[in-house]
């Protein structure tokens, strides 16, 4: 994006997976990489913004530039990012957070005994929910929504529920889009509906496009 276009804006981002710890060895935790929120993150630096990346655990290497804060489960994700919310401007959920972690963690090692073993999973915190509902008139929040069928519907769901200025829709079960790989397939949607389907892009460049839609719509609200 144009450099110096979110120049005295903090950006909050957050990226990959949650980990959800069951015992002292071993944890729940999902496939993403990090990379859709890293680039986001790398992105707002070029553009000027003062950014904050709180992530789950990543082979990634951090951007020049950005304030990294390391989190492991969405407990401690969640306590990292309302900590710095109300000095945020641009909040940024590209985190794949874990919906449930186990509801106790054992402090030893589990050990084996019967054929079976149930696990109690209880529900996390929606963070991005959260921040809806916190939100001020000078605050912008963009969320994510990972489908795999009826990705307006889901997407523009999401939207409304978590009470977000933009949301980002990607079907992961197309070709080159979501977890793992260097690009990805997205929807932008606002209240409104959808606003942009871009084509198959690098995950930098679907990174500038959503930085350039939000700086355009703050400065829009803005009146500039
Ligand atoms: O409902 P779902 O998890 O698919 O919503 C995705 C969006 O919500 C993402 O932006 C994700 O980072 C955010 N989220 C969150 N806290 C959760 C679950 C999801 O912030 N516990």
């Amino acid at each position: 994006g144009e450099p110096g276009r979110l120049a005295g804006k903090r950006v909050l981002v957050t990226a990959g997976g949650t980990v959800e710890r069951l015992d002292p060895v071993r944890y729940l935790t999902n496939d993403s990489s990090g990379k859709m929120g890293y680039a986001i993150a790398e992105e707002a630096v070029r553009m000027g913004a003062a950014v904050t990346l709180v992530s789950g655990p990543s082979a990634l290497a951090v951007p020049a530039g950005v304030t990294l804060v390391p989190v492991q489960s969405a407990l401690d994700m969640r306590e990292a990012v309302l900590a710095r919310l109300t000095e945020s401007q641009i909040i940024i959920k590209a985190a794949a957070v874990a919906d449930y972690r186990p509801a106790v963690v054992a402090e030893q090692k589990i050990k084996k005994k019967s054929d079976s073993l149930t696990l109690e999973l209880i529900k996390n915190p929606d963070i991005l929910q959260e921040i809806g509902s916190l939100k001020t008139k000078n605050q912008f929040v963009i969320g994510f929504a990972a489908e795999t069928e009826a990705l307006d519907e889901h997407a523009m769901d999401k939207l409304k529920r978590k009470n977000c200025d933009l949301i980002v829709g990607n079907d992961v079960s197309q070709e080159g889009a979501g977890f793992g790989g260097d690009t990805n397939v997205v929807r932008f949607y606002d209240q409104n509906g959808l606003v942009q389907a871009l084509p198959i892009l690098s995950k930098w460049d679907v990174a500038r496009k959503l930085l350039e839609l939000a700086a355009d719509r703050m400065a829009a609200a803005a009146g500039e």
